[in-house]
């Protein structure tokens, strides 16, 4: 029998959290690369938390994805057919589009990469755009210097697992925050961070005794609670990277937000970022120093895989609900 592509479809716009009946799953035809193009078959889609912003039409700096369209992704998976030079059949690749089994996709965002490096997986992660998220944001914005105090929120996720242990490398003192205890124990001792504090505890004693002397730069990850707690223990000269504010992607209303007189009285340094702005074309640096540290035992990173393409919509419902523990990947049959 003719192998078939499988793609998820967003059926119609979620409000609040999303719900299965918000996205559909359907075969078509596998599709042929036009001039130019190159046919990947994913074998790891990823699943992210900014996508639950494509889901929606909310002004944004991304277009959303149309109603009755494929759910924008990474995956990584190797070349079938090739109209583009320097891509052949085999090849292993970062960079295949959408919740789907093959895709058509322009070299420009397309990475070969050596599948001896690393787990295919890990392309998708720690190697992929949220490890590139955590070194771009720490480099550009958070310039940790040693002897610093680091506060990483969601520690254990895609993102902050990287930030936490650059931060680390860089000679930091690394308080992670994490749901949970068993999230909590893996960030602090498989990770290396020094501490982590449990949100679903009490935030501000946690914070009483891990950030005594206050906190010169925040990873903001989730915003909410953790983000009111924080900001007020801010140090004079301190820079928020403000990468994302997973808590607050399924409210309806704007939350009340700081008193942003502190960010004068401080001189604070408050800048977001987003990875595709200027990452991508710095990926092959992140990578190469990112594999050293692979390899030198220096970084350390857990996965949360899913099975099958049919389970994506549940698993990136629970992502937005915390029950991922490490990056959230697919594995497609
Ligand atoms: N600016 C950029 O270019 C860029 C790029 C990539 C990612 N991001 C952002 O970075 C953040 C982390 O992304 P990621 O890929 O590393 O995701 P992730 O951490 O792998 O998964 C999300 C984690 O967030 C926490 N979380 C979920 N809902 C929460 C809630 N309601 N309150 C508090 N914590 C909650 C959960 O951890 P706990 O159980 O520990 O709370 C969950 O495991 C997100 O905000 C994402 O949008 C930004």
């Amino acid at each position: 029998m003719a192998e078939t592509n499988l793609q998820v479809l967003l059926r119609r716009r979620p409000v609040g959290a999303p719900v299965p009946e918000d996205f559909e799953i359907v075969e078509t035809p596998v599709p042929t690369p036009g001039p130019g193009e190159v046919l990947v078959r994913a074998r790891f889609l990823s699943l992210d938390p900014y996508m639950r912003g494509r889901m929606s039409e909310a002004k944004s700096y991304a277009q959303p994805v149309p109603l009755g369209g494929v759910m924008e992704g990474q995956t990584a998976g190797e070349v079938v057919a090739s109209n583009a030079p320097g891509f052949a059949p085999g090849d292993t690749v970062l960079g295949g589009s959408g919740w789907q089994r093959f895709s058509c996709v322009t070299p420009a965002r397309l990475f070969k990469i050596d599948p001896g490096e690393a787990p295919l997986s890990a392309s998708l992660g720690v190697l992929g755009m949220p490890g590139l998220t955590a070194w771009v944001g720490l480099e550009d914005i958070g310039t940790p210097k040693a002897g610093e105090t680091v506060v990483v929120s969601a520690a254990s996720g895609a993102v902050g697992q990287v930030a936490g242990q650059i931060a680390k490398i860089r000679g930091c003192t690394v308080v992670g925050v994490a749901g949970g205890e068993k999230k909590c124990r893996f960030v602090t001792e498989e990770l290396g961070f020094d501490a982590c504090i449990d949100h679903r505890g009490d935030l501000r004693a946690g914070f009483d005794v891990h950030c005594p002397g206050g906190i010169d730069v925040y990873w903001e990850n989730v915003g909410g609670d953790v983000q009111r707690e924080v900001f007020p223990r801010m140090n004079d000269f301190g820079r928020m990277v403000m990468c994302g504010m997973i808590a607050e992607y399924n409210d309806t209303q704007v939350r009340p937000g700081p008193n942003l007189m502190a960010v004068v009285r401080k001189r604070l340094r408050i800048q977001g970022f987003i990875v595709s702005d200027n990452g991508w074309p710095r990926y092959p640096q992140f990578r190469r120093e990112m594999v050293g540290w692979m390899k030198e035992g220096r970084m350390q990173w857990r996965e949360d895989v899913v099975d099958g393409l049919r389970r994506a919509p549940e698993a990136f419902i629970g992502l937005l609900k915390g029950e991922n523990f490490g990056k959230l990947v697919v594995r497609i049959g």
